[in-house]
């Protein structure tokens, strides 16, 4: 293949084709180099087909795949730095895309800190590169660390000593202060490494973000000290003491201390004052000579800023507004459906190639099938009603780092004889029923632990980097071993009797066969074996219920503990749960009476009637108000999990894993504080702080929120008014104490 045609003779076509050969050979190559240690080509032929794809792709921007194996490198090499354990966590941002939502930002942090007074907030610009934070101990720096999955990151000081914005010392800092901005590239620095890259057959970058990302992540710190990287300060992480009393400020004592910092970063009065500088950045977007991605909003006062604290990644106290994302036209193929963990199918749209933003598209979301036909979960009108179909031009666009989604379509340039997409009624996967539910916007299929999709789907989820994050266990694998007849894995349980099926067939050895290796099944052994101890909340993530995500996983094993708590109170409460959906029912029929009938709907009414139908008894009651208080754990996520752990196969599966595992609980949090591990429950109406700023203080310390007094209760805080819970305190004798002797306890008084 390295040897075929020369680069300057080849069509277009012939390019594409052969840049699609490449990256499979390279991904062949890397797989069996890294994940299974049996290397089947030489150094030397492995480097011929990276340079022949570099080439090939610097003759052809257009056709680089959005798999390209030069942007795989970084990933590869990141094996090889040290990991460091972040002292404060480094968080992420949310989004706003549109001007009310900033508005609506204003509102949330009003309403968390109980005020109507103005809040002052610093916009800056939204640097398009990769977050780095630099350590300096007596003014000296010691550590620089990238993000990581924001607890551990990766140890790049050698690397971060070559990049000249970054000072080595500074007089007059704090004696501990870490100095956290982002690390980027000029739009002249990249065309220039890009043309210089491609001259000497080296790779090519698609973006200024990946050059930057791909500079610092190198193994050998002379390569970054040739790339032209520069860093931008705009927060920080621990301090030995404040840097000033507002984010201004602060960003101010950092240039005086001789970081850069951006000189777009200006005060403003509020939500107005931020989309006129927002308005302001964003026409001076392309001149800037670097690439942002939107513009960040502080709240100024870092005193607000620490009572409003943190969502589990990222603060309430700022919020990225973000520019609309790019967007470009292109034939759509086909569509394809893929059917997900909770047997969602999902339709695909497969797209002529097109580069939108630097990145080569060819595949994009088409959400679900009211999306494709042209109508929003309400029925109402989107596109104005225009259906997308095969062989039509749509316009593409992404957002961030997410799959590039299809926005409109060109009804000009629709071919004739374009026929309207019929959605499949039947998985493609197992061939089951797909049904909608009402009031569900996706169509799911019914094949459950039969339907082969939706197992290895829940199988890659479970062996995912936040899940159990199996080494050597990826995708790939997950889809060998659940086809392989002489050692299945069908369901999570199987994982950890791998090795000891093995071990037990004398004459097939893993370490024998096609793809595999001593070294890589030893390895994976060890791997698997290493996860028999895993922490409760990554149980929970794992099993992949619908709906129970990262946070609230933690939040349950918070609250519960133990998986048998868990479990136990899940099973207590079902019959609640089972009234909380006949009262959705019940509500869902009375709308659609009403309006039928002319007349307005008795909601109150309908859902009384059909929970008291089922005569819930008072303890199952109890367990699913517990079950729901938690920090979003809403009734539709404890539905979710009430009916997994109510289907006997699904409970079975759980408990042939379960068996292998020892789980432990959650480290508790902020252990030298007062209050940690308390179950704390407010009551009445609270002076100094918002009921919110309440909660999210109390659980910081370390302690459990609930919405209700029991016997589990430790401390009841109630203020004026306090009615029902401070005599249900009384009755079971849980100490009662008001807000001040509260703030006293925790010490914010
Ligand atoms: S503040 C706790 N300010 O955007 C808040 N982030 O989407 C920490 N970023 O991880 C971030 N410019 O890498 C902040 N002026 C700016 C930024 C900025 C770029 C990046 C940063 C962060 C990501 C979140």
């Amino acid at each position: 293949m390295t040897d075929g045609k020369s680069i300057d003779q080849l069509s277009e076509a012939e390019a594409q084709a052969e840049l699609a050969r490449l990256a499979a050979a390279i991904a062949e190559a890397n797989r069996a180099y890294h994940t299974l240690d049996a290397p089947e080509i030489s150094d030397a032929d492995y480097d011929a087909l990276k340079r022949r794809n570099a080439e090939i792709e610097a003759r052809f921007p257009q056709l680089k795949r959005s798999d390209s194996p030069s942007e795989q490198v970084g990933a590869a090499a990141a094996d090889g730095f040290g990991q460091v354990r972040h002292e404060v966590r480094m968080l992420s941002l949310s989004n706003a895309f549109a001007d009310e939502e900033v508005a609506e930002f204003d509102g949330r942090v009003r309403s968390f800190l109980g005020t109507d007074a103005p809040i002052a907030y610093v916009a800056e610009p939204k640097i398009d590169g990769l977050s780095l934070s630099l350590r300096y101990e007596g003014g000296v720096l010691v550590q620089a660390a990238t993000r990581g999955d924001g607890e551990l990151g990766e140890n790049v000081t050698e690397n971060a000593l070559t990049i000249a914005d970054i000072p080595r010392r500074v007089a007059g800092a704090p004696a501990v202060m870490e100095v956290r901005g982002e690390v980027y590239m000029s739009h002249a620095d990249f065309a220039a490494l890009n043309a210089r890259q491609a001259a000497g057959g080296g790779k090519v970058f698609a973006n200024p973000r990946n050059a930057a990302a791909g500079s610092l992540r190198q193994l050998d710190a002379t390569i970054t000290a040739a790339r032209p990287l520069r860093f931008f300060a705009y927060a920080w992480g621990a301090l030995s003491e404040p840097l000033a009393a507002s984010q201004f400020a602060a960003i101010a004592r950092l240039k005086a201390l001789g970081f850069q910092t951006n000189p777009l970063t200006v005060l403003c009065d509020g939500p107005a004052a931020l989309l006129a500088q927002y308005r302001r950045i964003e026409a001076m977007r392309a001149t800037l000579g670097y690439d942002i991605d939107g513009v960040v909003y502080k709240v100024d006062d870092l005193s607000l800023q620490a009572r409003l604290g943190f969502r589990a990644t990222t603060p309430r106290w700022a919020i990225a507004h973000k520019f609309p994302a790019e967007l470009a036209w292109t034939r759509l193929e086909a569509i394809d459906i893929q059917v997900g963990r909770t047997g969602a199918l999902s339709p695909v749209a497969r797209l002529a190639p097109v580069t939108v933003g630097g990145v080569v598209v060819s595949n994009a979301t088409l959400h679900n099938e009211d999306y494709i036909a042209g109508r929003d979960s309400r029925g109402e009108a989107i596109r104005d009603g225009k259906d997308i179909r095969v062989g039509d031009w749509v316009q593409v666009y992404r957002a961030g780092d997410v799959i590039p989604k299809v926005a409109d379509v060109d009804m000009a340039r629709r071919p004739e004889g374009a026929v309207p997409y019929v959605f499949p009624h039947r998985c493609p996967e197992c061939g089951s029923d797909a049904v909608r539910e009402e009031g569900d916007s996706v169509r799911r299929c019914t094949g459950g632990l039969i339907c082969p999709a939706q197992a290895v789907e829940r199988l890659v989820h479970f062996v995912s980097r936040a899940a159990f994050d199996i080494e050597g266990l990826g995708r790939k694998q997950v889809e060998m071993f659940f086809a392989d007849d002489l050692l299945p894995v069908k369901e999570p349980a199987d994982i950890f009797t791998l090795a000891a099926r093995d071990a037990a067939n004398p004459l097939q050895k893993l370490r024998n066969r096609d793809g595999f290796g001593e070294k890589s099944v030893t390895n994976l052994w060890a791997a698997i074996e290493e996860r028999r101890r895993i922490p409760l909340a990554r149980l929970i993530f794992a099993l992949g219920m619908r709906h129970v995500g990262e946070v609230a996983a933690q939040d349950l094993a918070r609250h519960y503990q133990t998986w048998e708590a868990l479990a136990a109170a899940v099973d207590l409460a079902r019959p609640a749960a089972l009234a909380h959906r006949a009262a959705d029912e019940a509500e869902m029929e009375e709308r659609a009476a009403a309006q039928a009938e002319g007349r307005r709907a008795r909601v109150k009414e309908a859902r009384d009637r059909a929970v008291e139908a089922l005569a819930v008894p008072e303890a199952a009651a109890a367990a699913w108000q517990e079950l729901i208080t938690g920090d979003g754990i809403g009734p539709v996520l404890a539905l979710s999990l009430s009916d997994t752990l109510a289907n006997p196969e699904e409970r079975a599966s759980i408990a042939r894993l379960v068996a292998h595992l020892e789980v432990l609980p959650p480290e508790a949090r902020a252990t030298e504080s007062p209050v940690a591990g308390l179950t704390v429950v407010f009551t009445g109406s609270l002076e100094k702080m918002t009921r919110a700023e309440a909660k999210a203080r109390a659980e910081a310390l370390g302690a459990k929120v609930a919405g209700s007094v029991s016997a589990k209760t430790d401390l009841l805080v109630a203020g004026p008014g306090a009615g029902s819970k401070a005599k249900d305190a009384e009755r079971l004798g849980v100490k009662m104490i008001d807000e001040d002797e509260w703030l006293a306890l925790i010490g914010d008084a």
